[in-house]
């Protein structure tokens, strides 16, 4: 019987990251064992990147080199997280199988010499890949240093082979049943795209203007089915040979070409990589925003921070440092929010290759350092926090996210090139998180009744059960906001035809969209209670909603922009702009009252944050962290696990784990 968690087998919170020890020599891992007991290192993730040296040639395995440090570890108290390295095949691998390269689509074929240089569809690939990870696991299976199986590293990489050509058409046939509905179902009509035979049929490679947006949009789901099979037949094969519980690293929001709900599912423990893009307080929301996330794919259990950096925040195209203090608040930022401890990559900072400037848990100055001083003191903070092992996090709000209508914003011929899907989930978690909300994600066809609030920031895409299900919420007493271009597209990326969104939304929203307007690129639309609208504006018809804000520029004039219908026993917004910061903010505030939904602990000044993890048996601990430039006076002194005495005021920069009555 495979367990779940992980933190059973460590007795507490992980703590530790990706240990690469074949970068070093044997004077360097036994420093690397006194730090790591220093530090309070509980688990390590090994071989992530290792295939050139466990197969140095073809179906020849070589695992002494990794017997010895798996025992060394397993030695020192460290438990180990085994990877299997197929996100980097060596250059034996590509010379002997250079149809197994990804092709991008502009017909290039890439090469070896950085790493991910594979097909998915590649069937030497995969067996390559079936193969090692068998291999690992009838050696290492039963190993009692073995805590976790780490399957790959971020699965995304796409490619428009040959081999990848073949699989996508076996998708579509199982799909669609026929060459006519996928003709239908594409629009092959237009531009006289007609398929004839299914041979002619090719994943979207490079082409003269505007690839056709269902074939895109069926590209990537098959590619997120493809991964998610790769990830299956290596987890199966593990399992042939281990009891232990199996994940593969995540990377949010959009650099996986893939339905992570879907993936999620298929893990035995959801794990997930995160690195900031931007400093300061954006670092710490997008901390919340990845975390929250995370914790909605594990449908709320558990789940397990995989990697952060030291010092690492990556702003567009630089690498900027983490300010002191905020490794520790980043990692409570995770743990607050349902992460089981906090993995970095990677303990040591690499003197030589492609991530040698990448921060690590022992920079190149060695232990003498600020940034190894501050992973002591994470290392010590965690190793206090055992007790939270196990209990969750519950939120009043849910954002909803769809795979598929993240993809349906990515086609060519939008309308506008700023509907940025992601961006537009952040917006509304930023809102919320500036609320002191607590938020998780949740898919449009699920059962939504437990949230008082549910916003819908960019379903541009819905399919019919999506807006049947999102009807039933108001219906049943929910609040609900749909944001502009809502509901547009069927799953076929089909326009809903006689005024958008899809009909039952239509019904709770009480309104029907007549025309979208896009506006130019700095363009703003001034609205009646003073905010503004960017990016988009619309002009709809409100049936029997009632218009709370409405357009005061050109042909939209007193024409509504923000609408609220009565229905059944809830309500349904609509917002038919990209809203201003401080008009979106506001926005959110009087959802929340109108709603009845609230921040996790009220009366907290602005920039302090805090979640609540709840155990089953009742026990509660409130994570607080102070973001902002002043001391603040907790409500309530209580017993801070961190310092082991009573907390009764928290300093700027400060973070308190309050164990509750
Ligand atoms: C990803 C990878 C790591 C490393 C980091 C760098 O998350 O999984 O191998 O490259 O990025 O930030």
């Amino acid at each position: 019987m495979t367990t779940r968690s992980v933190t059973d087998r460590l007795g507490g919170l992980a703590f530790g990251g990706d240990y690469n020890p074949e970068q070093w020599d044997e004077p360097v891992w036994k420093e690397d064992d006194e730090l790591m007991r220093r530090a309070r290192v509980n688990l390590a993730t090994v071989g992530v990147f290792s295939w050139a040296l466990l197969e140095p040639e073809e179906g020849r395995y070589d695992f002494a080199w990794l017997d010895a440090h798996i025992d060394r570890l397993h030695g020192n108290g460290v438990a180990v997280d085994l990877a299997t390295p197929t996100a980097s095949p060596p250059p034996w691998f590509t010379l002997a199988h250079p149809d197994a390269l990804p092709v991008t689509p502009d017909g290039t074929r890439l090469t070896h010499g950085s790493r991910d240089t594979y097909c998915l569809t590649a069937p030497a690939y995969r067996s390559a890949a079936r193969r090692i990870a068998s291999a690992l696991a009838e050696r290492y299976g039963d190993h009692p240093a073995l805590a976790l199986w780490h399957v790959h590293n971020e699965y995304g990489t796409l490619c428009h082979c040959d081999h990848t050509a073949a699989a996508f058409r076996g998708w579509l046939r199982a799909r669609h049943g026929s060459l006519d509905a996928l003709n239908d179902t594409w629009g092959t009509a237009f531009w006289s795209q007609c398929y004839t035979s299914w041979e002619q049929v090719l994943p979207p490679r490079a082409t003269q203007w505007h690839k056709n947006p269902g074939q895109a949009l069926d590209f990537h789901r098959f590619w997120s089915d493809e991964i998610i099979a790769a990830y299956r037949e290596q987890r199966d094969a593990i399992r042939v040979h281990s009891d232990r519980p199996v994940t593969t690293n995540l990377m949010l929001p959009g650099y996986q070409n893939v339905d992570l709900w879907s993936l999620a599912r298929e893990l035995d423990v959801v794990t997930s990589d995160h690195y900031p893009g931007s400093p300061g307080l954006d670092a710490a929301a997008d901390t919340a925003f990845h975390a929250d996330r995370t914790r909605s794919l594990a449908d709320g259990s558990p789940w397990l921070l995989m990697e952060q950096g030291t010092s690492t925040v990556y702003d567009r195209d630089r690498v900027l440092a983490k300010e002191p203090g905020e490794m520790l608040r980043h990692t409570l930022g995770h743990i607050a929010r349902g992460s089981e401890g906090a993995l970095f990559f990677q303990w040591r900072q690499s003197r030589a290759g492609a991530e040698m400037w990448h921060s690590a848990m022992v920079p190149h100055a060695g232990p003498d350092s600020r940034i190894f001083r501050e992973v002591t003191q994470v290392g010590d903070a965690i190793a206090r926090l055992g007790e939270l092992a196990g209990s969750t996090v519950s939120a009043p709000v849910a954002v909803l996210h769809d795979a598929d209508a993240w993809w349906a914003l990515s086609v060519d011929g939008l309308p506008s090139p700023d509907l940025g899907y992601h961006e537009a989930l952040g917006q509304a978690h930023r809102a919320l998180w500036d609320a002191g909300v607590t938020v998780d994600f949740a898919h449009p066809g699920q059962e939504l009744g437990r949230y008082r609030l549910v916003i819908a920031p960019a379903l541009f895409l819905m399919s019919d059960a999506g807006a049947e299900n999102l009807r039933r919420y108001v219906e049943g007493g929910g609040t609900l906001l749909v944001q502009h271009a809502g509901g547009f597209v069927d799953d076929r990326l089909h326009a809903r035809l006689g005024g958008y969104p899809a009909g039952p939304l239509r019904e709770a929203l009480g309104i029907r969209v007549e025309e979208y307007r896009p506006l130019r690129r700095e363009e703003r639309i001034a609205l009646s209670d003073g905010s503004y609208g960017t990016v988009w504006s619309e002009s709809l018809r409100s049936g029997n909603a009632e218009t709370l804000a409405a357009y005061t520029q050109g042909m939209l004039t007193d024409r509504p922009a923000l609408t609220r219908h009565r229905y059944g026993a809830g309500q349904g917004w609509y917002l038919s702009t990209r809203l201003n910061g401080a008009g979106y903010g506001a926005l959110i505030h009087r959802l929340l009252d109108e709603a009845g939904a609230g921040p996790d602990t009220p009366g907290l000044p602005a920039g302090v944050e805090a979640v609540t993890r709840h155990a089953p048996d009742g026990r509660r601990w409130q994570v607080l962290i102070n973001h902002g430039p002043d001391t603040v006076s907790l409500p309530e002194p209580a017993h801070d696990l961190l310092t082991g005495t009573t907390a009764r005021d928290l300093p700027p920069g400060a973070c308190a784990v309050l164990r509750k009555p």
